[in-house]
């Protein structure tokens, strides 16, 4: 059942258009990854799913977002809030953007069960306390009365998943989720959260720049550059056999092996601002096979298929 499909979104913020030509779908139960550098267009796409563009004064320009059969573009504000916190849970790149510093973080996760649950003031408790058990924190039922200030930033980000999924969510968006920790607690949380959307067969977008945990955790991933989607398909088929050269040189830069003289392969060059949103192909000041039609023609990306790439030359960079 599809849980989340995007179709050619675009967004604009005033007079400039950041993000176009998005496209992917979402089943319950499965996870997608969506991967690029920074300024690719990562947050841009879980802003115009969740209806946070307003917030930076961007609006979605076209394309339709549809959530579990209910088209999300043009609901209002409060439909969007029933929604949000609701049946789509975020979570937040900084815990410290979702939770106040001066509660208690047990009734703070309560007070999403108590809002779009209806609980009373003991079960929503009871529910805080099996979530914070559920992701593996120790002793929940003393950990329930501490404040945020006196958590580790693992055990903080875990408080957010929990507030997240307070409201039993259908759909979690992650954007970034564990950037601020450090690489080891990275990795046992990304792995919590995929056990977690597994177990309970929800759905997730998780947004990363890291092509490692898209292979450790995605069903399907969808690649981005400079505002628009590159490359989408089942990961599998993405890491075995990619086409687009980009996809290609992010999976290029995962390190291989434990060594600390393994040095990272990288992309030469940047990632484009919007003001400098190349012609034709964005991709073809740093692609190493451009030719001139790429940058001429912008080449096109597929809204239906399982599997899109889009570059002139998809199949001759698979080969
Ligand atoms: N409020 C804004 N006003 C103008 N431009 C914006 C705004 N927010 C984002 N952009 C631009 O849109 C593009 C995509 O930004 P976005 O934040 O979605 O990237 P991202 O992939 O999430 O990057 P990061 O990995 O750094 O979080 C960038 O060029 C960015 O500068
Ligand atoms: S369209 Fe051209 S520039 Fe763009 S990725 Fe393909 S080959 Fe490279
Ligand atoms: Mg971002």
């Amino acid at each position: 059942m599809t849980m989340l499909s995007v179709q050619d979104l675009g967004v604009s913020i005033g007079p400039i258009a950041p993000l176009s030509g998005v496209s992917f779908q979402l089943e319950r139960g499965e996870i997608i990854g969506i991967v690029g550098e920074s300024g690719s267009g990562k947050s841009l796409t879980a802003m115009g799913i969740m209806g946070l563009l307003p917030l930076i004064g961007g609006q979605i320009d076209h394309g339709t977002v549809e959530f579990d059969g209910i088209e999300l573009t043009g609901l209002s504000e409060n439909e969007y809030r029933k929604l949000r916190g609701g049946r789509i849970g975020l979570i937040t790149q900084n815990p410290m953007t979702s939770l106040d510093p001066l509660k208690k973080i047990g009734p703070q996760v309560d007070a999403v069960s108590r809002l779009h649950l209806g609980l009373d003031r003991a079960g929503a408790k009871a529910r805080t306390v099996e979530l914070l058990g559920d992701l593996r924190i120790p002793e929940p039922a003393s950990i329930y009365h501490l404040y945020p200030h006196q958590m580790s930033g693992g055990m903080k980000q875990r408080i957010v998943i929990a507030m997240a999924l307070g409201a039993d969510p259908d759909l979690l968006i992650a954007d970034e989720p564990t950037t601020a920790l450090d690489v080891t607690v990275q990795a046992q949380i990304i792995r919590l959260l995929g056990d977690l959307v597994k177990q309970r067969d929800l759905s997730l977008v998780l947004i990363t720049h890291d092509m490692s945990v898209v292979a450790q955790t995605c069903d399907k991933v969808m690649v981005m550059y400079a505002g628009t989607a590159v490359e989408r398909g089942p990961v599998q088929d993405i890491f075995d056999n990619p086409k687009h050269p980009y996809t290609k040189a992010l999976i290029g830069c995962i390190p291989h092996g434990l060594s600390e003289t393994v040095r990272l392969k990288g992309i030469e060059g940047t990632v484009p601002g919007v003001a400098q949103y190349p012609s034709g192909c964005r991709f073809h000041p740093r692609c190493t096979i451009a030719e001139e039609v790429c940058t001429r023609n912008v080449p096109v990306f597929e809204t239906g298929a399982k599997r899109a790439a889009a570059c002139h030359f998809a199949l001759e960079a698979a080969q």
